[in-house]
């Protein structure tokens, strides 16, 4: 038996169920990437503010690329979907109504995604596709013209695939209807998020109709947001978790991910918004100090215990946070070489980093190192290059991002301290592995990486500090694998 309207009755009484009416609810926000993300963040907010606030804010779910069956579960079961919290073996259950529609482009059709978008009482389209879907160069924050599917969305403006085409063309369309445009709202883990979606859009827009670019750019605001909560890819063991917790009824659209949220928002809304303080966001003018203070503090350490946990053989953070010297490393990355670099004012970073650390250790989560390791060319920069150029300007010292630098090469150079070979999953995939093949393992592996120049820019990959402390970092992750390098590095701390 399935999770539906005819089946929510008989959850058992510990789940929480929607209380409201779910035909009240209007589809004012498209939301595009119906991913673990979203529906355990910002559609619990949205939840919580009909729950108990009486709001009418509801989401048409749409799918790019990807996701097909997240799409098509949704739709079997009356759009309603169960989000769980994971805190060690205690788990909580809530069941959230706030999905209206759910849509995927490849079988549902690009056309009818636009239709809906061109309602009207659409007022915002917020975005959570992974760092990828801007089709970006995150040393620039530029749109990539060489990617693939931006050349399709050039040729073919009505019929995009990309979410810069989509939302041109729907801006587009609202524009000749005599429409007020939407708020476009990223949710995902890039700094200034806002910004580079604003100039994705505007870039794609220009290429198309600078007059169509000008009227965006004095139109549709981009607000920046901060966005955390820890929520792992689904596995099959989760998915059977969710079902008991559920009474035994299925629901293949069920995420779970940790106690924790957190929501930083820049209030800058076009055509409305809904009250999401009421349900714990911050709304504020600056999202960038907490943004950066996420992306470097948690996103940063995230991806030192991921290349580095892998290489040694932990599967998950809560395995690299039983290694006492991975705990203290990780610590001493983010007050000493992170929190150092920040701007953002009236928070205990000391306090962040305990708090956080304690999160990791959440042994309910399973949050796999792989997971983070993914795409690791577009997170470096946000995590662990830009607070290394702080240093370098600063004259401070960066052993601990060194490392997580160097142990990122050595997970892309494709096999694990036993000799396993790493699945490496990377838009760059292809490129990385040429490198990797053409390099020696030394230092000329080492040079081969830095050649990347849309990760570490010209001026990273021409410091001769930066790469000599690279190459030192590296070689030990040779020579003596992982766990060693960082117990070595400890007694240095
Ligand atoms: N999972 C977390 O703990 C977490 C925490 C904070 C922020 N985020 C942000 O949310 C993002 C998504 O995470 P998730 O856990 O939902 O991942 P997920 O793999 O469950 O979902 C990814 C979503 O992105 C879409 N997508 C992937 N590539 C795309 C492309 N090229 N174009 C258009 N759509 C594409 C997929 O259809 C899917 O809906 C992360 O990359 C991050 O930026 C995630």
């Amino acid at each position: 038996m399935r999770l539906s309207n005819q089946t929510i009755s008989q959850l058992p009484k510990e789940v929480v169920v929607p209380t409201y009416d779910r035909s009240n609810l209007k589809t004012k926000i498209v939301h595009l990437g119906f991913g673990a993300f979203h529906r355990a963040h910002q559609a619990v907010f949205a939840d919580i503010l009909a729950t108990e606030y009486n709001s009418d804010w509801g989401y048409c779910e749409v799918n790019l690329i990807g996701g097909e069956k997240q799409i098509e579960d949704l739709k079997a079961q009356d759009f309603l979907f169960s989000v769980c919290e994971m805190s060690y073996d205690n788990w909580r259950t809530r069941v959230v109504g706030v999905a209206k529609e759910a849509l995927h482009a490849d079988v549902d059709g690009i056309t009818k995604i636009l239709a809906v978008m061109t309602r009207p009482e659409i007022a915002i389209v917020s975005i959570t596709v992974t760092e990828k879907g801007y089709c970006y160069l995150p040393a620039s924050a530029s749109i990539d013209t060489n990617n693939l599917l931006i050349k399709h969305d050039i040729e073919n403006p009505t019929q995009p695939k990309t979410v810069p085409g989509v939302i041109v063309e729907a801006l587009r369309l609202r524009k000749e209807m005599g429409l007020k445009p939407f708020t476009v709202m990223s949710c995902d883990n890039m700094p200034e998020n806002g910004h580079v979606t604003r100039n994705v859009v505007l870039a794609l827009a220009k290429q198309r109709d600078p007059s169509l670019a000008d009227w965006i750019d004095q139109n549709v605001t981009f607000p920046s947001t901060m966005v955390d909560r820890i929520v792992p890819a689904v596995t099959p063991e989760t998915m059977q978790k969710i079902q008991k917790q559920l009474g035994g009824i299925e629901d293949p659209a069920g995420v779970a991910g940790e106690p924790f949220k957190q929501w930083v928002i820049e209030d800058n809304f076009v055509a409305g918004r809904p009250e999401w303080q009421k349900a714990g966001a911050e709304l504020v003018n600056d999202v960038l100090p907490y943004e950066e203070m996420k992306l470097r503090m948690l996103n940063g350490s995230h991806s030192f215990f991921a290349y580095l946990g892998y290489l040694a053989g932990y599967l998950h953070i809560d395995e690299c946070m039983q290694d006492p010297n991975y705990v203290k490393a990780a610590r001493h990355l983010m007050l000493q070489e992170q929190a150092t670099t920040l701007r953002v004012k009236g928070v205990d970073l000391q306090v962040y980093a305990d708090t956080l650390l304690e999160r990791y250790r959440n042994t309910g989560l399973k949050h796999r190192t792989w997971q983070i390791a993914m795409d690791g060319t577009l997170k470096l920069p946000q995590r662990m290059l830009d607070s290394i150029r702080f240093h370098l300007a600063n004259q401070t010292s960066f052993d601990c991002l060194a490392l997580g630098v160097a142990a990122w090469m050595r997970y892309v150079s494709g096999k694990d301290d036993a000799g396993n070979t790493i699945d490496i999953s990377d838009p760059a995939v292809d490129k990385l592995t040429a490198l990797v093949l053409a390099s020696q393992d030394n230092q000329e592996r080492v040079t081969a990486l830095l050649s990347l120049n849309h990760v570490f820019g010209e001026d990273l990959s021409h410091n001769q500090y930066f790469i000599d402390k690279v190459t030192k970092a590296y070689l030990s992750l040779r020579d003596i694998g992982a766990k060693k390098t960082v117990a070595r590095l400890c007694q240095s701390l």
